[in-house]
């Protein structure tokens, strides 16, 4: 399973890419406006930076609802930089745009996923991702894995290409069931991603050794 950042953090995304596992990062306009980024020449220069560096794909998000307008922006992002991921809405006009993007080549990540049906469709129009937030379904008592389990069954039952990339991922738990059920991605914030590497028995287990090992230095 490949590990995304979710964050517009340029130092969390530093900070992934140094741990040496990182293969990729989402971004969306509620991310870039937590870090401060504001106006349309801010935006492009910070996707640009985050390309520099992560050395997997990038997400970024268009703003319209339309579709002459997502297609311009989409083109617009795409020819930032060969890493850029064009994120396009669950909608009808987003749809129509995630297979004119197809056909040209542009990749594109289907974002605001909440049900099969919707994964199904991004999927036949050539999204090469599709984002289901199972944290925001969760957050509303439906079960957010669930979703990634039909998802999968529905793909590998037609051999659809477009990878399941779960997002609104909230903690390592989600991570591990996520490559239990075999989604393609998970994209995670960064203190999900460290989280993996606890466990108490290895503190104690080290700190043991490290006493022992002063017996022989
Ligand atoms: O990738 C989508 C993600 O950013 C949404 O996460 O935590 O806002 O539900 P969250």
């Amino acid at each position: 399973m490949k590990f995304f950042i979710d964050t517009a953090d340029l130092a969390q995304i530093k900070e992934a890419q140094d741990l040496g596992v990182l293969d990729g990062v989402t971004t969306n306009p509620s991310l870039m406006a937590k870090v401060g980024i504001q106006g349309k020449e801010a935006v492009m220069k910070h996707y640009v930076d985050i390309c520099n560096i992560s050395t997997g794909d990038v997400s970024a998000e268009v703003i319209s609802t339309d579709y002459e307008g997502i297609i311009r922006e989409g083109e617009e992002l795409a020819k930032l930089h060969k890493q850029i991921v064009v994120k396009v809405p669950m909608i009808k006009d987003g749809i129509r745009a995630i297979k004119y993007f197809s056909s040209k080549g542009i990749r594109t990540n289907c974002t605001l996923v909440f049900s099969a049906g919707q994964a199904l469709l991004a999927a036949k129009a050539g999204a090469t991702y599709v984002s289901p937030f199972i944290g925001r379904l969760d957050d509303v008592s439906v079960d957010g894995l669930n979703l990634i389990e039909e998802i999968r069954v529905i793909y590998d039952n037609y051999g659809f290409r477009t990878q399941i990339l779960a997002a609104s991922v909230r903690h390592p738990m989600h991570i591990i069931e996520c490559a239990k059920i075999g989604a393609d991605v998970a994209t995670c914030p960064l203190s999900a991603i460290t989280a993996l590497l606890k466990h108490p028995l290895t503190d104690n287990g080290l700190a043991q050794f490290l006493v022992d090992a002063k017996k022989f230095a």
